[in-house]
């Protein structure tokens, strides 16, 4: 049976969200959240070589079958002047056919194409911003068949909040004839999870990763309290991924990749995936994981506190996780002070209560039955739950 989207998104805000339906995006797109590639954490540049290996590996590689769709590109991707009549140019060097030309071919793959720009008058790196341009630019990216617009907040022409420049852009890309997923980058600034469910699809939260332990734990711990505000078709975005990238131990990037996927963060790929190692596209292509990230439901898992342990200490990531997906329940549970047996009762679970469960653990593959899950793990590595009532 087809059920609409709005039909999925009632479904969802009434079993979840305190989020009120008028108030969200309603651009028919990120409904759960995006899975994909940007090429920034890689290092690669913003090219159509780029863009389109990257589209040829989610094929060869199994990425697309499990999801992975957009294929994005980050800042450096134009010229560095508008044309004369003010549209945004590809620099020809990077683009040398046009970013339409790739567009299609991406999409003549099953795939998306997204892009980056930005909320001010440069980008990061010093490209045009969009302020000022945002009716036309949006028209420009509608044009190119560009499917998502990451946002950017360097440069602002203006003082204060950067609320009405996202708006402005969000009433750009919502008349200029495609549906766009609008992934805002504001680094969490202006409490942007306040607004964010009602002007675009998702909305970083902190600063830029970096390929060290400390930032996953950073971005993590500091993502604490802010599930209520994410709901189908608007996420807390955690920031881009950086595995694959060497700065991560097998068991950092498990826990970096389950912290982000139950917690409803958008799942961008951010490596050269011509060299990604056997190890970090299995953590990348986990189906269990996955299906959590991408449930229906599309509530974030957050700290509980089991009996008998100390409460989450501000900047230091806690090794208890919990929520709803729609096949139960989701516990993971993270070795984030080194090795350790970590075992929680159900009784313990909030929704779950006391009782006897079913369970899988997503990375072993393990299965069980009995009324607590308990896992022996390396120090920084995470076991997944999925648990449903027996
Ligand atoms: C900012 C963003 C990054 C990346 C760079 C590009 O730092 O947060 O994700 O897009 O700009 O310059």
């Amino acid at each position: 049976m087809y059920l609409s989207p709005i039909i999925l998104l009632f479904a969802g805000i009434a079993n979840s969200n305190p989020v009120e339906l008028s108030k969200r995006i309603k651009n028919g797109v990120g409904l759960t959240p995006a899975m994909g590639f940007n090429n920034w954490n890689s290092g690669l540049p913003s090219s159509a070589t780029t863009a389109l290996a990257a589209a040829k590996a989610f094929v060869s590689l199994g990425l697309k079958d499990v999801g992975y769709i957009y294929v994005n590109t980050d800042d450096t991707w134009s010229s560095k002047s508008r044309a004369s009549d003010g549209s945004l140019v590809p620099d020809p060097s990077k683009w040398p056919n046009g970013i339409a030309a790739v567009a299609t071919q991406i999409h003549g793959m099953g795939l998306k194409m997204g892009l980056y720009g930005d909320s001010g008058t440069a980008t990061c790196a010093g490209y045009p911003g969009s302020y000022g341009h945002e009716t036309q630019d949006a028209k420009t990216l509608a044009s190119w068949g560009i499917d998502l617009w990451k946002y950017d907040n360097c440069s602002p022409a203006t003082s204060g909040s950067s609320q009405p420049r996202y708006t402005t852009m969000r009433n750009a890309l919502s008349s200029s004839g495609r549906a766009i997923y609008y992934a805002m980058c504001n680094w969490g600034q202006d409490s942007v999870w306040t607004w964010g469910a009602e002007t675009g699809n998702s909305w970083r939260i902190s600063g830029d990763v970096t390929d060290t332990w400390s930032s996953i734990v950073s971005i993590a711990s500091g993502a604490q309290g802010l599930a209520q505000y994410a709901g189908l078709g608007g996420f807390n975005d955690f920031d881009m991924l950086e595995i694959g990238n060497g700065g991560l131990t097998a068991a950092e990037e498990r826990a970096h990749f389950g912290i982000w996927a139950i917690a409803k963060s958008p799942l961008l790929i951010g490596t050269d995936l011509s060299k990604i190692s056997q190890a970090s596209l299995t953590v990348l292509k986990n189906k269990d994981v996955i299906s959590i990230n991408q449930d229906s439901l599309g509530i974030p898992a957050k700290y509980f506190t089991p009996s008998g342990k100390s409460g989450p200490v501000s900047g230091q990531l806690y090794p208890y996780w919990s929520g709803k997906i729609s096949t139960g329940y989701v516990i993971g549970l993270v070795a984030s002070n080194g090795a350790a047996t970590l075992s929680v009762n159900f009784s313990d679970v909030p929704g779950l209560g006391a009782g006897t469960y079913s369970w899988k653990e997503c990375y072993t593959g393990a299965m069980g039955k009995g009324t607590y899950v308990s896992a022996n793990l390396a120090a920084h590595d995470m076991a997944i739950f999925k648990v449903v009532k027996s």
